[in-house]
């Protein structure tokens, strides 16, 4: 087993992202998705680079992570490998023991796919459930039904735009038209769009869209409305907007994980035709 705190920047991202990419299924969408670590890629390729972590065993990679906030860890694990011990065994003792680097010291959160034997390891090894997250998944066999917003595609000349959208729909948003050029320079956002979503000129919603190739499922993330401009039916018309972008770009589906205590976004996405998949407990551990 080789395990990697990042070294060699490109190589090991762009595997990393190769990997997130065909673990996606219609069955069983994964976070992370390829757009997880590309909507992290904002903060510039080396705090992206000190963010992630990849588990190898014969020259592949089996399990990602990606440090998404100091204390939160997002880990997946190759679907075929999900109930591996030696795997799961490895995982286990990289994230109890903080000397390794794996993890911080002191209070983190983990999420893990469903159904992974590194969960049950954890879990009474002083690691207890934590915070409740809610999976919606949107078919994209049939077309989307147009919504009311002017859609416009985010380029190098709307990027502040989008940036000021973001920063008006999410409480202590820093996004900067900067960062979206990192962002929309690196590898996944090949495959990503913005949309700006406009009420008449005014720009009130906006989301990112994030495919991992045709056939797979696609990924939202983010998505908000502006804050003076909420309850008229913008968010649903903008996750419309996305679902249909996913849809030209190939996806299967459209795929979205939230905080279950988000109850604005749980019914936003319902009400633009996603379906809540069962919650998913993130592991706690204490300080
Ligand atoms: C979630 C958010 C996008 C909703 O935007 P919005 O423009 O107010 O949503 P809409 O007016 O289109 O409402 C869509 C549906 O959600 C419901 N809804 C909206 N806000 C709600 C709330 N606070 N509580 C309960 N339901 C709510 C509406 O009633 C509507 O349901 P319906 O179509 O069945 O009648 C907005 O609150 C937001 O940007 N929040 C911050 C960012 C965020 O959390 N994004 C999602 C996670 S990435």
């Amino acid at each position: 087993m080789r395990w990697c705190l990042i070294d060699g920047v490109g190589t090991i991202l762009d595997e990393a992202v190769h990997a997130l990419r065909t673990w996606q299924h219609d069955a069983a969408p994964v976070q992370l998705h390829p757009g997880d670590l590309g909507w992290f890629w904002r903060f510039g390729a080396d705090t992206m680079a000190a963010a992630v972590r990849t588990w190898s065993r014969d020259g592949r990679i089996v399990a990602v992570g990606l440090l998404d906030e100091p204390g939160l860890l997002r880990l997946t694990v190759a679907p075929d490998l999900r109930r591996d011990d030696e795997l799961a065994r490895q995982l286990a003792g990289d994230l109890t023991r903080p000397e390794r680097g794996f993890l911080p010291a002191g209070e983190v959160f983990l999420e893990t796919p469903p159904g992974a034997l590194v969960r049950d390891l954890l879990r009474g090894d002083g690691w207890h459930d934590g915070d409740a997250w809610t999976p919606l998944v949107r078919d994209l066999a049939e077309a989307v039904p147009d919504q009311g917003l002017r859609i416009e595609v985010t380029g190098p000349k709307g990027a502040h735009v989008r940036a000021a959208v973001q920063r008006a729909a999410f409480d202590g948003s820093t996004f900067t038209a900067e960062q979206w050029r990192d962002m929309a320079s690196a590898p996944p956002y090949a495959d990503a769009r913005c949309l700006v979503g406009h009420d008449q000129d005014t720009p009130v919603g906006a989301v990112t869209v994030w495919s991992a190739g045709p056939g797979r499922p696609g990924l939202l993330e983010p998505m908000g409305v502006h804050r003076d401009h909420r309850g008229r039916g913008h968010g649903r018309a903008i996750t419309l907007a996305a679902a249909a972008a996913l849809r030209e770009l190939g996806s299967s589906c459209g795929f979205v994980c939230t905080p279950s205590t988000n109850t604005a976004a749980v019914a936003t996405y319902r009400s633009a035709g996603f379906r809540p998949l069962p919650a998913r407990l993130d592991l706690r551990r204490a300080a």
